[in-house]
């Protein structure tokens, strides 16, 4: 089957099909190929003309470099910024403005690292030049998987299939582990050994994952037991930057005898790769490992730059450019996180509307939440009436206002305060429409962030309802939410993600 990568966003490493990997993995090593011969710049026409935004808002050494390095040998040109000093999100400017103005600026393609999950599926879903994700969150970072393959590949004599492969340092903090496993599970005879604390260790969920894909998973008590089965030893920094709560001195403990050091890889045929920095404190790999032929990282860092230029050929290898035209689509002002729910009788009616003509009832909220409610919607100050709870409400509280409409913004605060509140409008006297307002339980997730106006998005696989931008899995939890109504809002959904442009 043909590969066609053109104008892709590269969101997520699960969006490659096997064929789509392997075709980058022979273009990669192609480029790499060159580079071994002498002939670095052998494509150095191929984009000339094409720009490349880079907006990073975490640092980075590696990945900004090395899609700069990768578009200019291909003769192309990058600009951006890296850290949001000297930028106008200082200025509170928000993510949809400020990629928006990468296509105003012209750029052909933008690669972005943000620390929110799920900001990579939004800003591509507004730009409308092809969006890379360089990092979001702890969620994903498909071009270091996509090198980590591209290495392997290449340190495997050009095939994936049959690696064993070795994992430790933290398994569980990271977005390196999961991205490269679950595309490692697009091949035949792979297999998993991994040591490390409980605490480090790798996630269950996914164990069960990339088992019931036919990727053999095993846990072993050593790293030397571990090496003893593989041929490639994975290792990663703790995400330290992850674990609120957790001191630096608890989590060096943690990696303890897990640390890579000479007598971990004496006497074992193996590569030790790691995606680097490794964490000069902790010192998960000992520096004399940096001398010792089992060495493989930083050959592994150069790979970086042939897969990116890979990658950017296949994005922007076709002629004409996408024109910027100042509009957004319509689909990015509202979501689908609004699950209908039956409206009541008579008797709930007259309970809710007793005072209201016209206005809005926000039912199911926890209890005692109904003061912060109170000051996030300041509706008083607005210039409407809120009728005061009175003491049943108090262990039941619920807000009635003759605000017609509660905005976006509104019923955001409210969820995040009380998730998953009833929002009831009524229209002469009568309940008109009736809806639980839906939002992710991810608190890193982009939508989570009011200021931002990320639209609630879901989609719904294998019956379970997914956020569309961090993709983490929701589980509507009020338990008034009747399973005719759960089903028939799961069957509105899109029944995979799509792609929106
Ligand atoms: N491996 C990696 O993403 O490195 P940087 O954080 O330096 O980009």
């Amino acid at each position: 089957m043909a590969v066609d990568l053109t104008n892709r966003d590269v969101i997520s490493i699960t969006d490659f099909s096997r064929e789509e990997i392997l075709h980058l993995c022979r273009v990669g090593a192609m480029m790499y190929e060159k580079e071994k011969a002498g002939e670095r710049h052998a494509f150095s026409s191929v984009l000339v003309g094409r720009s490349l935004a880079s907006m990073f808002y975490e640092p980075s050494t590696r990945t900004r470099t090395s899609f700069h390095t990768g578009i200019r040998e291909l003769g192309g040109l990058s600009d951006g910024f890296s850290g949001a000093e000297g930028t106008s999100v200082m200025k509170k400017e928000t993510i949809r403005d400020t990629i928006t103005m990468m296509g105003a600026n012209h750029f052909d393609v933008a690669v972005m690292r943000h620390p929110l999950d799920g900001s990579l599926q939004w800003a591509a879903d507004v730009a409308r030049i092809p969006v890379i994700n360089g990092g979001d969150g702890k969620n994903e970072h498909p071009t270091q998987a996509l090198l980590d393959l591209l290495t392997l590949y290449v340190l495997n004599d050009g095939t994936l299939d049959g690696l064993s492969i070795g994992f430790g340092g933290d398994l569980s903090h990271g977005r390196t582990i999961r991205s490269l496993s679950l595309a490692l599970s697009h091949f035949e005879n792979i297999t998993i050994r991994w040591a490390a604390e409980d605490f480090l260790g790798m996630p269950p969920d996914l164990v069960d994952l990339l088992r019931a894909r036919g990727v053999t998973v095993s846990r072993e008590d050593t790293v030397r037991d571990v090496m003893a089965g593989v041929s490639y030893y994975y290792m990663t920094r703790p995400q330290l930057e992850r674990m609120p709560g957790v001191s630096d001195r608890e989590v060096s403990e943690m990696m303890g005898r897990y640390r890579i050091d000479l007598e971990k890889v004496e006497g074992f045929d193996v590569k030790v790769l790691h995606p680097l920095p490794v964490n000069s404190e902790v010192a998960e790999i000992d520096y004399r490992v940096y001398f010792h032929a089992a060495q493989a990282f930083f050959r592994q860092a150069e790979f970086g730059i042939f897969l990116r230029k890979a990658l950017l050929y296949e994005i922007l290898n076709h002629d004409g450019y996408i024109r910027y035209e100042g509009e957004l689509l319509p689909e990015l002002e509202f979501g689908n996180n609004r699950l209908s729910r039956t409206i009541a009788g008579k008797t709930e009616e007259r309970m809710f509307i007793d005072r209201i003509h016209t206005g809005t009832v926000v039912d199911h909220l926890l209890p005692g939440s109904r003061k912060a409610v109170d000051e996030a919607l300041s509706l008083e100050n607005r210039g409407y009436t809120c009728i005061t709870a009175s003491i049943k409400e108090k262990r039941n509280p619920f807000l009635k206002t003759d605000l017609d409409e509660l905005s976006e913004r509104d019923m955001k605060n409210i969820a995040l305060i009380s998730p998953e509140p009833t929002i009831n409008y009524i229209r002469d006297g009568h309940v008109s429409e009736k809806f639980v307002y839906l939002l992710c339980e991810n608190e890193n997730c982009v939508t989570r962030v009011v200021a931002e106006d990320v639209p609630p998005k879901f989609y719904a696989e294998d019956g379970r309802i997914h956020c569309r931008y961090c993709r983490s899995e929701l589980h509507v939890r009020t338990h008034k939410v009747t399973d005719e109504e759960r089903a028939r809002y799961i069957s509105s959904l899109p029944q995979q993600i799509e792609a929106m442009k």
